[in-house]
């Protein structure tokens, strides 16, 4: 069976309860809700300029709080971390540059919420209290981090009533939130998907020119089954900006300004002055990629669903031989759902080393996937079927 997925209003309504509890009975007067994503194809694209194709999932962080006079922030969360509060309050410094600067300090969930609070465009936000809730697995490549700080900043706009920003901003400000407070060099996909997506639609982003084109993706006999391995390696902190650093190294070899600009004449190049094999693998996949995400989005205009999972499968082996950021559990997951036959196509998602595929399946055979994964694999994953949702809103 795949994981029962709990409505928005249901997670407000329990968010609401939360905010009551810790805050001595008062009421919360605002409430928000940002997705988590699941990438398609296009991965580990995003910081070369690429294409990325994500679609916003059901599964959703909620903000329910209010404004309040003086300056000082209090957010509890419903998620139970082995090494911290879940309780935190800090103070808001009065002068807008300082709070540009806001202190890194407290626990590591909140610096997320920090970080937006720091990049915030326009006025300074207000003090606030605030409770936390999500149903996005944490820590397992469905975005929980992105989706905290989308609801963060949307919830920001409803207290300052703010909204002369645009949605690009906005994921660029999160984007960048998550770089300074979390360390994490990441792309723009994950907070440009959970602030742009759309119910029924995949969204194809342009990480160069940052415009996107949603793509319908409504056939009722189609699903999209997320596998959680719920394993997470420890080399992906360092992993992930190596694997930039090796990017970048590829595009400056070919005197290009991103690998998003080369094509395989520059492969052959680099293969013609025997560059480190390391070096033209994690460029050969970018670049394979790319183009395979582009004719993906052709496939799924044109619902050729058969041909969509194949290039779904080809990503997973290129990131698998090529870019190594597979691990033997996502591929014991991709191998055991392509067993199954009505499996059009299944890979890992996310930045790697753990968390999660993405089969693409007809809906009548989902189940089989299921059982199959559950009766050979070593392991204790979690499913979800999933159908594109909507980006962040107010509720
Ligand atoms: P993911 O793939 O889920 O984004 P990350 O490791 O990038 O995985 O981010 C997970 C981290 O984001 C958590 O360890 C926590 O610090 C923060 N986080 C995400 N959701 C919440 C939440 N609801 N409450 C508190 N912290 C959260
Ligand atoms: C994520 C990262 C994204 C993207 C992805 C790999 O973890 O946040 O920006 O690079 O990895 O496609």
């Amino acid at each position: 069976m795949a994981e029962e997925i709990v409505p928005v209003p249901v997670l407000v309504e329990e968010a609401r309860k939360v905010f009551r509890e810790t805050f001595a009975g008062e009421e919360a007067d605002t409430a928000v809700f940002a997705p988590g994503r699941v990438n398609l194809i296009g991965e580990h694209t995003d910081y070369n300029d690429g294409f990325v194709m994500p679609m916003a999932l059901p599964l959703v962080t909620v903000i329910v709080g209010k404004k309040i006079e003086g300056n000082v922030v209090s957010i509890h969360t419903t998620t139970k971390f082995s090494d911290c509060e879940q309780k935190t309050s800090f103070e808001l410094p009065n002068d807008c540059a300082k709070v540009r600067t806001l202190s890194h300090d407290g626990p590591k969930w909140a610096k997320y919420i920090k970080g937006v609070i720091a990049n915030y465009i326009g006025e300074n936000p207000p003090a606030f209290k605030a409770v936390v809730h999500t149903s996005v697995p944490i820590g397992g490549g469905l975005s929980s981090s992105a989706s905290l700080e989308v609801a963060t900043y949307i919830f920001l706009d409803e207290l300052t009533g703010n909204k002369s920003v645009s949605l690009t901003d906005k994921a660029l400000a999160c984007q960048k939130a998550e770089h300074e407070y979390a360390g994490m060099p990441c792309g723009i996909m994950d907070q440009f998907i959970s602030i742009m997506g759309e119910k029924d639609h995949a969204l194809l982003i342009d990480c160069r020119s940052l415009t996107s084109t949603l793509i319908p993706l409504t056939d009722e006999n189609i699903v999209v089954l997320i596998t959680n391995s719920n394993v997470k390696h420890e080399l992906t902190g360092s992993e992930y900006p190596t694997r930039k650093k090796q990017c970048q190294e590829a595009a400056l070899i070919m005197k290009k300004v991103s690998l998003r600009a080369a094509g395989l004449e520059d492969i052959e190049y680099l293969k013609s002055i025997n560059t480190d094999e390391k070096i033209l693998a994690r460029a050969r996949h970018v670049v394979t990629e790319i183009s395979r995400t582009e004719t993906a989005a052709e496939m799924l205009k044109q619902m050729n669903y058969r041909k969509f999972g194949e290039l779904m499968t080809e990503s997973h082996r290129s990131l698998q031989q090529d870019y190594e950021v597979s691990c033997p559990e996502l591929d014991r997951l991709v191998q055991l759902a392509l067993e199954v036959q009505g499996v059009l196509g299944s890979r890992m998602t996310g930045g790697g080393f753990g968390g999660c595929t993405v089969t693409l399946v007809y809906a009548h055979v989902a189940h089989k996937v299921i059982e199959n994964i559950r009766s050979k694999y070593k392991g204790n994953p979690t499913f979800y079927i999933c159908k594109p949702s909507q980006g962040a809103s107010v509720v």
